[in-house]
């Protein structure tokens, strides 16, 4: 392994730089020579490699987004398109692909790999809903931007004593969901893994009322139903005034938190000693505390699960 690549993929996640930044200082460190893969596997169909010296990581650790840039790849998905990449690599003697990204990412990432080219993946994605790791770098983050969100909207939701309906994302998954809910006591989190019952999230807000409470806030994961859609519903059945509020990509950016920087580094490090070892078609996660490596194939069969005891805790303490 002489000369290795890194790619960002899918979507965004506070983190990716600083993932970079170790993949190019400890490729560097182990004597090999790294190239910046621009626009994930788009750029890689392309042949659009930087070659990455210590300086062009210098700074970013702090930043959000990536400065690789990212991108969602149609072609990609065809085996010409795989071809295009394998050919493209072969071309500029890269010998080794480091992918940061989510689950998509890693399908892709398998598809070299089955083509025996050796590639290693780095969980990033805001979502946290990959099989296989307990942590995906950017998910810190993104909940912290929740919390500090909707603690800004609980001031006004009790200055006007209104109940607030706020989504969050997480296409499949309700981890943002979740922590969030939790983390602002929430009266109610709405989330895919568990069902949905607006019986009892209004039974929950009627007896909040009833003690006088006179504002509440309410998180829905996007994957289960719109915050429209909630709120609609709760006006229909309470006649409580509701406002919503959709976070949207706002969850996506920001300076990556100290825990981000911390996995990000951890895991690009590591990435590279996998490459370098000769591993190839797995995954770096993070297992009890300790950093694994998995399978792609067991990350795109197994289903990612959500610790559902933090739900019964989040209902627990919200009555
Ligand atoms: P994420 O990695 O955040 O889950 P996506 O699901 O959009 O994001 O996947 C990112 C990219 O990975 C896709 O745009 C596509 O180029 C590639 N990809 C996803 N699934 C596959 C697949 N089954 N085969 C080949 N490439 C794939
Ligand atoms: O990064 C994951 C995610 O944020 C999902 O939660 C969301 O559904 C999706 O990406 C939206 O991404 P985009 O608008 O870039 O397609």
């Amino acid at each position: 392994m002489k000369k290795i690549a890194v790619l960002t993929s899918g979507g965004d996640a506070p983190g990716m730089n600083p993932a970079i930044r170790a993949v190019v200082r400890r490729g560097i460190y182990k004597g090999l020579s790294v190239f910046g893969v621009q626009q994930g596997y788009d750029g890689l169909m392309r042949g659009d490699f930087v070659p990455m010296d210590l300086g062009s990581v210098g700074d970013i650790i702090h930043r959000g987004g990536t400065v690789l840039r990212s991108a969602r790849s149609e072609e990609f998905r065809t085996p010409e398109g795989q071809n295009k990449a394998l050919a493209c690599m072969k071309e500029a003697g890269i010998d080794g692909l480091v992918v940061i990204g989510g689950d998509g990412s890693f399908r892709g990432a398998g598809k070299l790999t089955e083509q025996g080219f050796p590639t290693v993946g780095i969980p990033g994605t805001i979502d946290n809903d990959i099989a296989g790791t307990d942590y995906t770098i950017g998910f810190d983050t993104a909940v912290n931007t929740v919390v500090d969100a909707i603690d800004k909207i609980r001031d006004t939701a009790s200055s006007h004593e209104r109940t607030y309906i706020i989504e969050v994302m997480g296409r499949d998954a309700g981890d943002i969901a979740l922590w969030s809910g939790l983390c602002v006591g929430a009266e109610s989190i709405i989330i895919p893994e568990a069902p949905v019952d607006m019986d009892d999230v209004v039974q929950r807000l009627e007896q909040g009322n009833k003690r006088g409470k006179k504002h509440s806030i309410i998180v829905v994961a996007e994957g289960v139903s719109s915050g429209a859609e909630v709120a609609r519903m709760i006006q229909e059945r309470t006649g409580l005034e509701t406002r919503v509020t959709v976070l949207g990509h706002l969850q996506r950016g920001g300076s990556p938190s100290a825990y981000d920087r911390m996995m990000a580094s951890q895991m690009g490090a590591k990435a590279v000693d996998l490459l370098v070892e000769g591993q190839k078609g797995v995954m770096v996660g993070l297992k009890g505390g300790q950093l694994v490596h998995a399978p792609f194939v067991d990350a795109a069969r197994d289903k990612h699960t959500l610790d559902m005891s933090m739900y019964h805790l989040a209902r627990s303490l919200s009555i």
